[in-house]
């Protein structure tokens, strides 16, 4: 591309820019993209290859040269989603003089290493952490370089398995970072013996804190299927309940449906932010208290749960619903997504990231939808033809001795069900860790609102001024 067609495609980002600002959807950003070897680590099998990887920029508060770079370690989607949920990075950024970038991890969004082939064999086994911690290893240097910034401090953010990067950079690439804010992240996960039955215990005590009689007619609401659902026309009864588009007809249809309800709860336990939200789903504000509002307010348990499971679904299949483009199952028992990027995800579930068990209608209010060890080892070896290495994943990312950590901020939601797979404790006083009381998965993320609880302000001003410390050690440092 020549000079003056540059600058034709940077007025028409211009344009765009405003028109994306004035529609009032979400800071405007510049999409680029780098070129990417699609394997770091081996100069040889595709060692050649490259693809083009997709970050977003935004400029407009940095000091050149000067200024820090705020990065976001993208996650298990299209950058653009965490780029509309992200705002606490775009509110904090003017007082630092900040230049924001975030990335997009390989195998989602536009950044497929090869194209739609990108999931098969051999090409899916070029997803992993080390890649993707590479891929932005690498644009963290090219960038500096090309912006004269090698001496501007990095922080990094990220939320979720986006936290769990984030930490992991500043563990991998200190050289690169100089402090990480890892919301939400729940890395003691990746520990080979890590407990993985808090999930669904955590989902109903959610539940269970708007009121005990919700769970109590939900565990009802379940037996009741499990009843109708062996009688003549029970299946279909219960499809015409619950609004599906097409009667269930087997027991297979009827078991991915237990978890397409599941995943429904799932939702709205983790999104469960004070104000309306369109980060997974559109949600309603505060949505855990709206569906037991629902399911109380209702004579019949059944059309309570139908109702609840609704709100989760409503805003992406409607008029009726269709199960099996609803909710896929796979690796995570939390769910995977939809798309390309569930076929990613469930790969990841299926190698490094060794995610929560099922639930068990014993500490839960699900009903028995097992996800065991086994299981996933004979899932995997099936869909992917792998085996899950769980010992790699605890030496290569830490697991729970993260003694050795430094300049990181590892913070969870008191309603989140993730949080027992977080840092609850400062293995050193160089790691700050913050319990957000009335937080769900890391709201502390999300940009200021007015029905944000004291506990997310205080949150975020601690996290201020950790990054605070960690710039001014850095420039007192070189
Ligand atoms: C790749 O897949 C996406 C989503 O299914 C589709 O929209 C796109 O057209 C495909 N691209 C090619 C080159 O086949
Ligand atoms: C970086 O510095 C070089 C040398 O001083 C200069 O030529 C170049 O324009 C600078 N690049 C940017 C993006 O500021
Ligand atoms: C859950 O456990 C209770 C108590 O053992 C049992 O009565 C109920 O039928 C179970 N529910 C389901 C859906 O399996
Ligand atoms: C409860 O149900 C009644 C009657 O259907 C309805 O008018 C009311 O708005 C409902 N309340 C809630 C909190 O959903
Ligand atoms: C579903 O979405 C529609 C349109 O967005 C909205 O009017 C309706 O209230 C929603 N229903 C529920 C149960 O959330």
């Amino acid at each position: 591309m020549n000079w003056y067609e540059l600058s034709l495609v940077s007025k028409l980002f211009a344009i765009l820019q405003y028109f994306s600002f004035i529609c009032g959807h979400s800071v405007p950003y510049k999409e680029l993209f780098v070129d990417q070897h699609v394997d770091h680590f081996n100069f040889v099998s595709f060692g050649q290859h490259t693809f083009k990887e997709r970050y977003l920029v935004q400029d407009q508060w940095w000091k050149p040269g000067v200024g820090p770079i705020f990065f976001y370690t993208g996650n298990e989607g299209p950058i653009d989603t965490f780029w509309d949920n992200t705002g606490f990075v775009f509110d904090i950024a003017p007082e630092f003089n900040a230049l924001v970038v975030f990335a997009e991890h390989r195998f989602y969004g536009k950044s497929l290493p090869f194209g739609n082939q990108s999931f098969s064999h051999p090409y899916i086994g070029l997803l992993s952490i080390e890649q993707a911690l590479g891929d932005y290893a690498v644009l963290l240097t090219t960038l500096t370089q090309e912006l004269n910034a090698t001496s501007c401090p990095v922080i990094t953010f990220g939320g979720s398995y986006g936290g769990m990067l984030s930490a992991y950079i500043r563990f991998k690439y200190p050289n690169l970072v100089a402090g990480s804010i890892a919301a939400s992240a729940p890395i003691y996960l990746l520990a080979a013996d890590s407990k993985r039955d808090f999930f669904w215990e955590d989902v109903t005590k959610d539940f269970n804190a708007v009121s005990p009689k919700c769970v109590d007619i939900i565990k009802k609401a379940f037996v009741q299927m499990d009843v109708t659902s062996t009688k003549p026309g029970g299946l279909k009864q219960l499809s015409t309940t619950f609004g599906l588009c097409k009667p269930m007809t087997s027991n297979t249809d009827y078991r991915h449906f237990l978890g397409w309800i599941r995943n429904a709860f799932t939702y709205l336990a983790m999104m469960d932010y004070p104000y309306p939200t369109s980060f997974m789903g559109n949600l309603p504000g505060y949505p855990v208290k709206v569906a037991c509002g629902m399911i109380l307010n209702t004579t019949d348990a059944l059309h309570g749960l139908a109702q609840a499971s609704a709100i989760f679904y409503n805003g992406t299949s409607h008029p009726c619903f269709d199960i099996w483009s609803d909710f896929i199952e796979c690796a995570d028992p939390t769910g995977c997504g939809l798309g390309f990027d569930s076929m990613a995800w469930d790969f990841q579930a299926c190698t490094e990231v060794h995610l929560p068990a099922g639930s068990n209608n014993l500490t839960d209010m699900f009903p028995v939808l097992p996800f065991t060890d086994e299981i996933r080892n004979q899932y995997c070896q099936k869909k992917w033809g792998v085996a899950p290495r769980d010992l790699w994943s605890q030496a290569q990312y830490w697991a729970n001795n993260i003694k050795s950590a430094s300049n990181i901020v590892f913070s969870n939601g008191e309603l989140d069900p993730w949080h027992r797979g977080g840092v609850i404790k400062p293995p050193n006083p160089s790691v700050g860790v913050i319990m957000i009381e009335g937080g769900a998965h890391h709201l502390d993320l999300r940009g200021k609102n007015k029905d944000d609880p004291s506990s997310v302000i205080a949150a975020r001003d601690q996290e201020k001024a950790f990054i605070k410390k960690w710039i001014s050690e850095y420039r007192a440092s070189t």
